[in-house]
């Protein structure tokens, strides 16, 4: 696996130099890549659920399904949640800074729900606050034999020129294709995972299996989410809308069991909320609620936009689940109607990257905007806009849909890049400056040409008259 790595690795310095070139000499680089290549794919079902992807942890009420998300707005908390399956037991997490010795120790709460006839099991969220900067925690839940141990890395201290590393999954679902990209992205070095939206697919299920196959997704990820926080934003087939059912809370099961620390950022709806990360600021957008002039998720993006203090954390990152530019025909232009809301915004405020799912392939655009249009000139079509956000697809997690094969031809000229395969990606913080972007395909341990880009960052760059 190391060796695999290294070979990537010096593959990855020669795309990045090429890159590198292709950058300098052109600035805004028009050549538009629609790699063509097909991988062979796995079938996109679902992986049985005897399947040892899915083991139930040994012991009587083991915890299970464990997941970490950041719990505060500077990265010095961890909300820890894990499910036990027979009766509540003890929502205590004892932790430290030293293997098996646990000085610490935090009481969480547990909650249950109904889906249908569906009864989940005892969820338990618990917050650990007051963690250092850059520090390994080592934590352990459930007790006597069926206890179970973990750690986790806490960030940087914001800090402009903090280095980090995210990770971009989206679209997961529990096929051995998402299997392939949760395999991957465990080994390309991400710290944490700002996931675009549509977590389990269980929604495809009838009665008991949806929630059956939410559990089934918690551990399905728990390899990577019990060690490092994946920053959640919600999705359709999250949403659950289930009447037939006597469902009709939208994102009940999502909510339940993937908290989000959203009143840190004052937002009032775990839907929608920001964090602070090293050198970024991120905020996730929900991409199903409402979001028009005046309505809450509206207010409060204008409110925490006003917030971002790029002096500290020069990165601005937004996090949706339905892309606003993307150029394949499954979804097209449903992102039109938040395009339209918030889009001068992101323009205003040189958000850096933008990243989405929900079409189940990968694009890249330009620096493009499309904020001239009023009704009356009917101007409406995307230009190059130096102060604009690139827009960055990765639905292609490898659910049981299978991937957006057809994109719309000819390649718009805001598309950058696009390919229809299964992947992830990887986005490098280096410092205030500069940034190292890259895609990987699943089966990328060829010389295939992934995508792979430096960002500049944008608030820098504007103050000094930037070449990009
Ligand atoms: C795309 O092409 C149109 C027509 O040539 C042009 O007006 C527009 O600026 C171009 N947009 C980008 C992003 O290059
Ligand atoms: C920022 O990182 C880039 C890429 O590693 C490097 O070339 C540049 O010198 C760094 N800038 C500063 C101010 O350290
Ligand atoms: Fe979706």
């Amino acid at each position: 696996m190391r060796l695999m790595t290294i070979a990537m690795g010096s593959v990855f310095l020669v795309l990045l130099t090429i890159n590198l070139f292709l950058l300098s000499s052109a600035p805004i680089g028009r050549a538009k890549i629609a790699n063509t290549f097909i991988r062979s794919e796995w079938p996109s079902d679902d992986i049985p659920l005897r399947h040892k992807v899915f083991a139930i942890p040994k012991g009587y009420n083991a915890p299970q399904q464990v997941h970490i998300t950041q719990g505060d707005y500077d990265g010095k908390a961890v909300i820890i949640s894990w499910v036990t399956p027979e009766e509540p037991g003890s929502s205590k997490v004892q932790y430290g800074k030293s293997e098996h010795e646990y000085d610490l120790s935090a009481e969480g709460t547990w909650i249950d729900y109904t889906f249908g006839k569906y009864k989940s099991g005892y969820i338990h969220h618990c917050l650990l606050a007051g963690l250092e900067y850059s520090t390994e925690y080592f934590y352990k839940i459930g007790a006597g034999e069926s206890a179970r141990e973990f750690w986790f890395q806490t960030p940087p201290k914001i800090e402009p020129d903090a280095a980090y590393t995210f990770g971009i999954v989206g679209d997961l679902g529990q096929t051995f294709n998402s299997l392939s990209t949760l395999e991957h992205y465990m080994q390309s070095g991400g710290q944490a995972v700002l996931f675009v939206g549509d977590l389990s697919y269980a929604d495809a299920y009838r009665d008991n299996g949806i929630g059956i196959r939410w559990d089934s997704w918690g551990r399905f990820v728990e390899r990577s989410t019990a060690y490092q926080p994946w920053i959640w934003s919600a999705g359709n087939h999250d949403i659950d809308y289930m009447p037939n059912l006597g469902e009709i809370h939208p994102f009940k099961s999502y909510i339940k069991r993937y908290p989000t620390p959203f009143l840190a950022s004052g937002s009032t709806d775990p839907l929608w909320y920001a964090i602070r990360r090293a050198s970024a600021h991120i905020i996730v957008l929900s991409s199903y609620s409402p979001f028009v002039t005046y309505t809450p998720q509206w207010i409060w993006l204008r409110q925490e936009l006003s917030k971002v203090n790029r002096e500290q954390t020069p990165w601005l990152f937004v996090v949706m689940h339905v892309p606003m530019y993307s150029s394949n025909d499954v979804h097209f232009m449903e992102g039109e109607s938040m395009r339209a809301a918030f889009e001068s915004w992101f323009v205003q405020y040189k958000v850096d990257l933008i990243f989405a799912g929900h079409v189940h392939a990968y694009e890249r655009s330009y620096r493009i905007s499309n904020i001239r249009n009023d009704v009356s000139t009917s101007e409406c079509f995307p230009v190059l806009d130096k102060s604009a956000p690139v827009y960055i697809t990765v639905g292609d997690g490898g659910n049981q849909e299978g991937l957006a094969g057809k994109f719309r031809d000819p390649q718009p000229n805001y598309s950058a890049f696009r390919e229809a395969s299964y992947g992830h990606s990887i986005l490098e913080i280096k410092n205030r400056t500069h940034s190292i972007y890259r895609w990987f395909r699943n089966d990328d341990d060829k010389e295939v040409a992934t995508d792979s880009v430096v960002f500049l960052n944008q608030y820098w760059q504007a103050i000094r008259g930037g070449e990009d």
